[in-house]
């Protein structure tokens, strides 16, 4: 067995996804797209080891069980039957970004992991196999297999595949994300999806807007539109945590909305600026490398923004190393 480990970035979707199809596989019910992000990572190493009594899982420095490991060892399952291996294996996963905090380490961290574990495993898999794996632990992770700006499908009849739609140059986009809290979030996204999902009067109205802005937004990421694609991400955010809000579900705190009337009144002054919120308190401003410098100075006066990530468009999940056999 070889060691293998992957760096992945975290994606921030532009449109997005919020409840499930149903049934097998973790499919959404609706058509996302996102981008990738590089000045945000995840690096993670998988050893399949025959000398383990159980998998191990060591995220940050710190040893982790329950239901974290619970979804490690699930997608490991996978792996052991394809590749027809018994062995327990260790995961040692770091982030350089708050982690289940809003932030999409979900997102990094099921892609790092499933590329990790499918080459440690000595598996041939495809680009969008790999992707399909992680889309079962995660469905956001299955875009960050991928670079720049990818389309997740999702509603009755779609296979649940993401797939590249442009390169990370389609756009002139800079995100900055920012930070209101190092703390991990009350509501996790498949709890608060499932919330949303069953008790929303809006949920039916989301179903309906989410695809339509996606389709906008991939029109608009393919025209190079900055603007048309940067209004369409804002209003899918608001849709999506409207439909949240009315089931109880809010991740939004002050600070968020304090940012939120800053990336409004930037707009007013004629800045380009627009703004997307996930499942946390985290703020994320779309900017254009012209108006990075602007908009970071003003979000940085926002009472309760810790600091604020500067990221861009970036690359899918790699490898960056594999070890030996033993
Ligand atoms: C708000 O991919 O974390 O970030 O599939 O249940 O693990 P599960 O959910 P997850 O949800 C992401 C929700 C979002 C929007 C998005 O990334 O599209």
């Amino acid at each position: 067995m070889k060691s293998v480990t992957v760096v992945a970035h975290p994606n921030i979707a532009l449109a997005k996804y919020w409840g499930k199809r149903g049934g097998d596989g973790n499919v959404p019910a609706v058509p996302s797209l996102s981008v990738t992000l590089s000045g945000m990572s995840t690096t993670t190493t998988v050893t399949f080891d025959d000398g383990l009594a159980g998998d191990e899982l060591v995220l940050n420095g710190a040893i982790v069980g329950d239901r974290p490991l619970a979804r490690v060892t699930a997608l490991l399952d996978v792996v052991r039957r394809e590749a027809n291996i018994g062995a327990h294996a260790r995961v040692v996963s770091r982030n350089d970004f708050p982690t289940a905090s809003g932030l999409a380490s979900s997102a990094s961290g099921f892609a790092a992991l499933a590329l990790a574990a499918v080459r440690a495993a000595h598996l041939d898999w495809s680009r969008p196999r790999v992707s399909d794996l992680a889309r079962r632990s995660s469905a956001s992770a299955a875009r960050s297999l991928f670079g720049g700006f990818v389309e997740l499908d999702g509603g009755e009849g779609a296979p649940g595949l993401a797939l590249p739609v442009a390169g990370p140059d389609a756009i002139d986009l800079r995100v900055l994300v920012c930070v209101a809290t190092e703390d991990a979030k009350l509501i996790s996204s498949t709890e608060g999806m499932r919330v949303t999902q069953e008790t929303s009067p809006y949920y039916a109205a989301w179903l309906t807007e989410g695809p339509l802005l996606c389709a906008r937004i991939r029109d608009g990421v393919l025209a190079g539109d900055f603007r048309a694609v940067g209004e369409c991400a804002e209003r899918s955010a608001l849709a999506m945590h409207a439909c949240a809000m009315a089931a109880g579900v809010v991740y939004v705190s002050g600070t968020t909305l304090a940012a939120l009337a800053e990336v409004r009144a930037m707009r007013a002054l004629g800045i380009d600026a627009y703004a997307t919120i996930d499942a946390g308190p985290h703020l994320k401003c779309l900017v254009t490398s012209q108006s990075m410098h602007d908009a970071k100075t003003r979000l940085a006066r926002v009472p309760g923004v810790v600091r604020i990530l500067e990221t861009s468009p970036g690359p899918g999940a790699r490898v960056l190393e594999e070890g030996t056999d033993r």
